[in-house]
């Protein structure tokens, strides 16, 4: 059936509900280029605007699933399981998270992203290790999960082509913060990808996509009842985002933080969410009483895990990562209790440094980023270094330590503190 795309514009301006037969056209109409970008565009921002409702994004995510191939698994012996975070400052969680699920029995299929704006991208991460490809076709795909029981590697150009072309659009309209669009685009390239459980990481704070709880809420509860209409096994976690996850934002700086952790070592905070993440994963592929995600940190497996999936990829783990030529040290200016380190603020400053990319071809600086030495409820004492920043071209300094000012608090006097846990809530 065919259209005519400014009567669907007109219908979403309108408050109207699409049909079925109006998305299909329109998501098929735009991969093919009959719907032009300024008309998309409009239409984006009429959703942004007006909303979905629960049938319209479920067969908007199907129209971009079919826009593109949809991978299959079936023929591997394990059951399949992925996560997906919303973005995060220091958020290395897949890099000790794939190699721990695979040592206890599942396998992770991990189609991942790069880093844009303040948030780091999984990819950069791992091509700081020498050798380390992020681009494997299908049968290398599949050939590193056999072997490794983990796979993290960039999405091909032939799954979900709709939102590739969409999510560049609305990146440069203003239509990025749409929780139908978002969950349509994170969950067609997921399902598409073709992992049986799907667990979320949906983050909420000040360096997350969603600043507010409530909205990380609507969208968590969007996706996993995209993921159940599409049957995959879905669950999300709401976790907080207020202040970078470990103690490194940057690229090398977040691989060794990682093998820390695989070391069965590392900081608290990512163990914590490793495990939990870990944990929901094998249980919604059906191996809830399989091995426990924490003693596979503990017993070297999930390191032995990692080591084969770096292996596979053609990466050396053994290599020296890279290192920054220039490091700049931030002082506590008083004694106290350090009580607020902003995620944004770091991030912002992280990318600055070089860690982040400006525009999607820019190259990133490997060995650039931050390593934080307190963070919030520990004790500082006046000129002790707070962090360490780490770039290769000194002039990035005073950038980043403008992003920096009022990221920081450290209070002499503290009373009673509320922090919000690292996992705030669960939906299934
Ligand atoms: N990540 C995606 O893949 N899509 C969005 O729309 C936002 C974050």
């Amino acid at each position: 059936m065919t259209f005519d795309a400014v009567d669907v514009i007109r219908a979403k301006r309108d408050g109207g509900e699409l049909s079925d037969a109006q998305i299909d056209w329109t998501i098929d109409a735009y991969t093919k280029g009959v719907i032009a970008e300024e008309q998309m565009s409009a239409l984006a921002m009429a959703i942004l605007l007006k909303g979905m409702t629960r049938r319209e994004v479920a067969r908007w995510t199907d129209a971009m699933i079919r826009s593109g191939e949809r991978m299959d698994w079936s023929g591997l012996s394990r059951p399949t399981a992925d996560k997906h975070s919303t973005g995060g400052v220091g958020d290395k969680i897949t890099l000790p998270l794939a190699p721990t699920v695979a040592a206890c029995g599942a396998a992770v299929p991990q189609l991942s992203g790069r880093g844009l704006g303040h948030t780091g991208g999984t990819l950069d991460k791992l091509e700081s290790i020498p050798g380390w490809r992020a681009s494997l076709s299908n049968e290398e795909m599949l050939a590193v999960l056999d072997r490794a029981g983990a796979v993290v590697c960039a999405a091909g150009s032939g799954l979900a082509p709709a939102d590739r072309k969409l999510y560049a659009l609305r990146d440069v309209t203003g239509t990025v913060e749409s929780i139908p669009l978002i969950a349509s685009s994170i969950m067609s390239k997921k399902i598409a990808e073709g992992t049986g459980a799907l667990v979320l990481d949906v983050k909420a704070g000040s360096g997350a996509f969603m600043k507010s709880v409530e909205d990380a809420r609507e969208l968590a509860r969007t996706m996993v009842a995209i993921g159940a209409d599409h049957g995959v096994r879905t669950v999300a976690l709401l976790t907080a985002m207020d202040t970078p996850l470990g103690r490194t934002v940057g690229n090398a700086i977040e691989v060794d933080e990682s093998v820390e952790v695989l070391a069965g070592g590392g900081p608290e905070d990512v163990v914590e969410l490793t495990v939990a993440l870990a944990r929901e994963m094998l249980a919604a592929a059906g191996l809830a009483g399989a091995k426990d995600p924490a003693d596979a940190l503990r017993d070297g497996s999930a390191m032995d895990a990692w080591r084969s999936m770096i292996t596979a990829q053609g990466g050396d783990p053994d290599a020296p990562l890279p290192v920054a030529k220039e490091t700049h040290e931030v002082l506590a200016t008083e004694s106290g209790v350090l009580t607020r380190l902003d995620a944004f603020g770091v991030g912002v400053a992280a990318w600055r440094l070089g860690a982040g990319r400006a525009r999607k071809e820019d190259p990133v600086a490997h060995a650039a980023g931050i390593v934080l030495h307190a963070k919030p409820g520990e004790t500082v004492h006046a000129g002790q270094p707070l962090m360490t920043l780490h770039a290769d071209d000194p002039s990035r300094f005073e950038r980043a330590l403008a992003a920096l000012e009022g990221a920081v608090e450290v209070e002499t006097a503290v009373g009673e503190t509320s922090e919000r846990p690292l996992v705030i809530d669960r939906i299934a």
